[in-house]
C-alpha cells in the first residue's frame, strides 16, 4: 500500500522540510518562453497543499538532457517564474542542485516557503548507471530537508513524467526518506490502471509519432487487450511499407519492416492503417501539398500527414468507443497544412468522451497539440503528463519510481 500525500498531511506537516520531485520539463520556444506549462499547471496542487499546510517545501526537477553540468540553456528561471505565478506564492530558485545557495536557501526557509533546486540533470549523479553516486546525491537531497535536531524530511514524488527513470531523485531519495505519492503520480496510476484492467469495451488505442519501435511493447501489450488499433503519425510509414507499398521519401524505419509484418500477421484484424496520405514535396510548412491514397504514395514525396477519408474511417471506429487511449499525432501537426489528421481524430475522440468514454491522452506530442490545436482540455477523461512514463506503464514494465514508493 503506496502512502499519499493525505497521510502525510494527516500526519502534519508544519514546520517539516518537503522535498517534492516533480515534473516541470515544459517545452521552451528558442526565446526560452515556455510554450506548454502543462506540466507546471499540473504540479500546483501538491505544492499548494504542502505550502498551505506550512511545510517548508523543496522541489527539485530536471529540464531537458543537459549533459551532467551546469548550462543556461537548461536553467529553471523560467519555470520558477510561471510555478510562482500558478502557485500564486514566490517560488525562489536555487543558483545550484545542491550546492551552497541550495543549502543556505533550504535553511533559510520559514513554514509555507517554496524553494525550487536548480535544474537536478546539471549535476551528473542524478543519471548515473553506479548506484554510490546515485545514492550520494540522494543523501545531498535528504540533507536539504533535515529539520535542524537532525529529524528526517519527508519525500513526495510527484513528476509522474519521470517515474520510468531510475535517477536519484526518482528512486534513491525515496529509498531514504519516509515517502509518499504526490496526488499528481496517484491520479495518474489511477487513471492508467483502467486502461489494463477490467477496461469498457470497445477499446480503441490510437498510436502515432515517428517511430514504430518506440511504441512496439505498447502494441503488443495492447493487441489483446484493445478491439482497435488505429496508427498513423511518421510510424504508420514502416506499416504501408510492410504490406509492400512505396512510401517514396516518407519516414520509413526499413529496420522494423519484418516486425510490422509480424504485427500485421498477428493482429492483422485489430490493426487499422491510414487509406490516404496528405504527401509534400518536402519536409517544410509551406510545400506544395495533395492527397493520395495509401497505396499510391509516389515517387519523391513524403507523407506528412493522414488524409480526409482516413479520418473518416477513423473517427467511425472511435465514435463507439468506450474506452481510448491516444499517443501520438497523425501528423505534422505544428505546420497548419498538415494539422488536419491530428485534429479530426483528437475531435473524434472528444466526440466519444461526449457520449461517456473514458479517454486517456497519453502525455508528450499529443498533449502538446491538444492545446496547440485549440482543443478543450477537458474535452478528454485524462490528459497524462507522462508520455515515455505512460507508455511504459501501459507496456506492462515495472516503473522504479512507483515501485520504489510500494516497499
Ligand atoms: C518527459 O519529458 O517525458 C519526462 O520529463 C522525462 O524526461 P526524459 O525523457 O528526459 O527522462
Amino acid at each position: 500500500m503506496v502512502a499519499t500525500l493525505s497521510d502525510l498531511l494527516a500526519e502534519g506537516v508544519e514546520g517539516r522540510g518537503v522535498l517534492v520531485r516533480s515534473d516541470l520539463n515544459v517545452p521552451l520556444d528558442d526565446n526560452g518562453a515556455i510554450t506548454d506549462p502543462g506540466r507546471i499547471i499540473a504540479s500546483v496542487p501538491t505544492l499548494k497543499a504542502l505550502a498551505e499546510a506550512g511545510a517548508k517545501v523543496v522541489v527539485t526537477a530536471h529540464l531537458g538532457r543537459p549533459k551532467g553540468e551546469p548550462d543556461p540553456k537548461f536553467s529553471l528561471a523560467p519555470v520558477a517564474a510561471a510555478l510562482s505565478e500558478q502557485l500564486g506564492r514566490h517560488v525562489q530558485l536555487a543558483g545550484d542542485v545542491v550546492g551552497t545557495d541550495a543549502l543556505a536557501r533550504a535553511e533559510g526557509l520559514t513554514d509555507g516557503d517554496v524553494l525550487l533546486l536548480e535544474n537536478i540533470r546539471f549535476d551528473a549523479r542524478e543519471t548515473s548507471k553506479d548506484d554510490a553516486e546515485r545514492r550520494a546525491l540522494a543523501e545531498a537531497l535528504a540533507g536539504l530537508v533535515e529539520g535542524a535536531d537532525g529529524s528526517p524530511g519527508a519525500f513526495v514524488s510527484d513528476g509522474f513524467g519521470v517515474v520510468h527513470r531510475k535517477q536519484a531523485s526518482v528512486f534513491d531519495v525515496a529509498t531514504l526518506l519516509p515517502h509518499y505519492a504526490g496526488t499528481l503520480v496517484a491520479t495518474e496510476v489511477k487513471v492508467l490502471a483502467q486502461l489494463t484492467s477490467s477496461t469498457e469495451r470497445p477499446y480503441a488505442v490510437v498510436l502515432g509519432g515517428s517511430k514504430v519501435s518506440d511504441k512496439l511493447a505498447v502494441i503488443e501489450n495492447l493487441a489483446t487487450k484493445a478491439d482497435s488499433i488505429v496508427i498513423g503519425g511518421g510510424m504508420c510509414y514502416t506499416f504501408l511499407a510492410a504490406q509492400g507499398l512505396s512510401v517514396g521519401d516518407s519516414l520509413c524505419q526499413v529496420e522494423m519492416i519484418d516486425t510490422c509484418k509480424k504485427l500485421l500477421e498477428t493482429y492483422g484484424d485489430v490493426i487499422h492503417l491510414p487509406v490516404d496520405i496528405e504527401v509534400a514535396d518536402g519536409f517544410a510548412a509551406d510545400s506544395p501539398h495533395e492527397t493520395v491514397a495509401a497505396d499510391k504514395i509516389p515517387d519523391g514525396k513524403m507523407g506528412l500527414d493522414i488524409g480526409p477519408e482516413s479520418v473518416k474511417r477513423f473517427t467511425a471506429l472511435l465514435s463507439n468507443a468506450k474506452t481510448v487511449f491516444w499517443n501520438g499525432p497523425m501528423g505534422v501537426f505544428e505546420f497548419p497544412a498538415f494539422a488536419a489528421g491530428t485534429k479530426g481524430v483528437a475531435e473524434a475522440i472528444i466526440g466519444a468522451t461526449g457520449k461517456g468514454a473514458f479517454s486517456v491522452v497519453g502525455g508528450g506530442d499529443s498533449a502538446a497539440a491538444v492545446r496547440q490545436l485549440g482543443l478543450p482540455d477537458d474535452g478528454f477523461s485524462h490528459i497524462s503528463t507522462g508520455g515515455g512514463a505512460s507508455l511504459e506503464y501501459l507496456e506492462g514494465k515495472t516503473l522504479p519510481g512507483i515501485d520504489v514508493l510500494e516497499s
